[in-house]
């Protein structure tokens, strides 16, 4: 399977979708680049006295990439200690995916945000990946005219 047929498989069965009513930590990131949403919800145990993640859920507004990403990073990340977490980047979270296209790479930070946002209060927002259309429009152009 490639990847876009890897995230329509977890889009279509997204694991651990919804909201969890006695979550321990709670993170929220948005992404300014496409205004879309995501929020992560987690429960911690005691294991061998380490803290570790119990579990995870999430809820997206918006972004299916993001939906797919999120069900593998809820995943991944169990049994983990926040630190274990914490340490792993947007491409960790997403590679069972494999490599996502550029213009997708901030769906992905968008899921690493929320998480850090759950486990530090740290608010992480995905780096602009391009321009927007009006982006384009709007900012200003240093164009020479030349007089003659
Ligand atoms: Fe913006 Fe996916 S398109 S988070």
């Amino acid at each position: 399977m490639n990847t876009e047929e890897k995230i329509d498989e977890a889009i279509r069965n997204p694991k651990n979708l919804g909201e969890m009513a006695e979550a321990d930590a709670i993170g929220t990131a948005g992404s300014s680049d496409c205004g879309d949403m995501l929020r992560m919800w987690i429960k911690f145990r005691n294991e061998d006295g380490r803290r570790v993640i119990d579990k995870a859920t999430f809820q997206s507004f918006g972004c299916q990439t993001a939906i797919a990403v999120a069900s593998m990073a809820t995943e991944l990340i169990k049994g983990k200690t926040p630190a274990e977490a914490l340490a792993m980047s947007n491409e960790d979270l997403s590679a069972p995916l494999g490599a996502l296209p550029p213009m997708k790479i901030h769906c992905a930070q968008l899921v690493e945000g929320a998480l850090k946002n759950a486990l530090t209060g740290e608010v992480v927002a995905p780096k602009a990946v391009s321009p927007t259309l009006s982006d384009s429009f709007q900012a200003p152009k240093s164009v020479k005219i030349k007089f003659t």
